[in-house]
């Protein structure tokens, strides 16, 4: 086989064999194929697309072209979550307790922030005395005990995918629905996921600023998981702004407590059981969404999620004082406030900025080396449909620097304020199964 021979195949707008994928995938992963031709095939893929048996066959050659995580050892379906990329998004922390409290086994590999986006590790880090970093059997052992551990990536996991996102990020080719759905899938069916539950977000936040797009990746997500065995549901939510009103490590963790105690934002808690009833139907723990949506929302009421949380929390190491008492958590020197110039209604509150603004503040990275500071962040305090009146608070800054003038323009930009009324906007605009 040759690739050149494999490139003008595509380029011609023919399907590919499973064994003629598993050459490019191998080939290029040991280093055999040299970039130039993967990116020439990546553009031939753009441009002519995939039928869904290729799409399978690249996620199942990505999923196992490095280390795969083997999750035999923990009785029951193990249900994945993932999320295309969100600001604020403090889902998991919410959800990896509250599903294991409803007995689903949460064996869950998160990753740490970067750029605009925050990472659930980073976040668990804001409590004192968490470890990420646990060997791989006491990862298993703490699923099997109190059914819940997350931990950092550890291992070479889909190193396949890793050098063609690389490849894709520079070469034009990142916007490709087959290249996207069987990239997010692989590193899931690597993770040891049974069953995936996808939260796909739409708007101009985004990735897929339309809803047309964002169903057609879901559709795509969803077959792949079809055709490899794996139980697939996507939700499609809405992106127009940031989910919840904390962005920022320990600030995200506190809302999370609350919404555990039943008292968080109602957005964030509607995603959360919205995405949480779909897990505990495809793990087998009720018979259908919306009676496992009313059983996640009696787990919260009983107190049953927070004490899950508190379990995951003591298992690796973390206070879980802090639980009890999130004035514990870091905390950030100065409050710096943003106000609204002018009367209006907040029409979209642009995540990306938002997110870059609590980066700039020291929350996210600038770099994979960048070190964070864990108590700062941003509260908002008006969401898409607000009136606001002039002078009035839009958001504060959580900050350990008084240098901000630059973060204050930011979040202040971000918020798309008009004369007119606005309506909230539908959170959840879709589902694909
Ligand atoms: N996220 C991924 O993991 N892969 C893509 O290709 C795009 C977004
Ligand atoms: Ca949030």
């Amino acid at each position: 086989m040759r690739m050149v021979d494999l490139i003008a195949k595509k380029r011609d707008g023919q399907a590919l064999s499973k064994q003629e994928i598993d050459f490019i995938v191998a080939g290029y992963t040991c280093g055999d194929i040299p970039d130039y031709q993967m990116s020439a095939w990546a553009m031939a893929v753009y441009f002519q697309g995939m039928t869904a048996e290729e799409v399978s066959h690249l996620t199942m050659a990505m999923a196992f072209s490095g280390d795969t995580v083997d999750l035999s050892a923990i009785a029951g379906i193990k249900v994945d979550k993932h999320s295309t990329g969100g600001v604020g998004d403090t889902t998991t922390l919410i959800l990896a307790p509250l599903v294991a409290a409803a007995g689903i086994p949460v064996a869950k590999m998160s990753g740490r922030g970067l750029g605009h986006t925050g990472g659930t590790i980073d976040k668990l880090e804001a409590i004192p005395g968490f470890h990420a970093e646990l060997p791989i059997d006491r990862f298993i052992d703490n699923v099997n005990t109190i059914k819940a551990a997350v931990i950092g990536q550890t291992g070479n996991l889909t190193p396949a995918d890793k050098k063609l996102y690389g490849l894709r990020d520079v070469t034009g080719t990142v916007n490709s629905i087959p290249l996207i759905a069987s990239s997010i899938m692989s590193k899931k069916i690597a993770a040891g996921a049974d069953a995936i539950v996808l939260d796909v977000k739409t708007g101009a936040g985004a990735f897929m600023k339309d809803i047309e797009e964002a169903r057609q990746l879901a559709e795509a997500m969803v077959e792949i998981g079809r055709n490899t065995g794996r139980a697939t549901i996507a939700v499609l939510s809405d992106m127009s702004q940031p989910l919840g009103y904390a962005v920022g490590n320990a600030l995200e963790v506190r809302e999370a407590i609350e919404t555990l105690r039943g008292c968080g934002p109602d957005d964030l808690t509607r995603l959360v059981l919205t995405l949480g009833a779909h897990m505990v139907v495809l793990g087998g723990k009720a018979a259908d969404y919306e009676s496992g949506y009313a059983y996640l929302e009696e787990l919260i009421r009983s107190g049953e999620a927070l004490q899950a949380l508190k379990a995951l929390v003591t298992a690796q190491g973390g206070s879980a004082d802090v639980i009890d008492n999130p004035d514990l958590l870091p905390q950030a020197k100065h409050s710096i406030p943003v106000y609204a110039a002018a009367d209006g209604y907040v029409h979209a509150i642009q995540a990306e900025e938002i997110g870059l603004a609590a980066m700039l503040l020291g929350a996210g990275r600038q770099t994979k080396e960048s070190d964070i500071d864990l108590a700062v962040g941003i509260l908002l305090r008006k969401k898409v449909g607000d009136s606001v009146k002039a002078g009035e608070l839009l958001a504060m800054l959580h900050t350990n620097q008084l240098r901000v003038s630059e973060v204050v323009g930011k979040v202040f930009a971000a918020y798309d304020i008009r004369d007119t009324p606005c309506e909230e906007p539908p959170l959840i605009c879709g589902l694909v199964r």
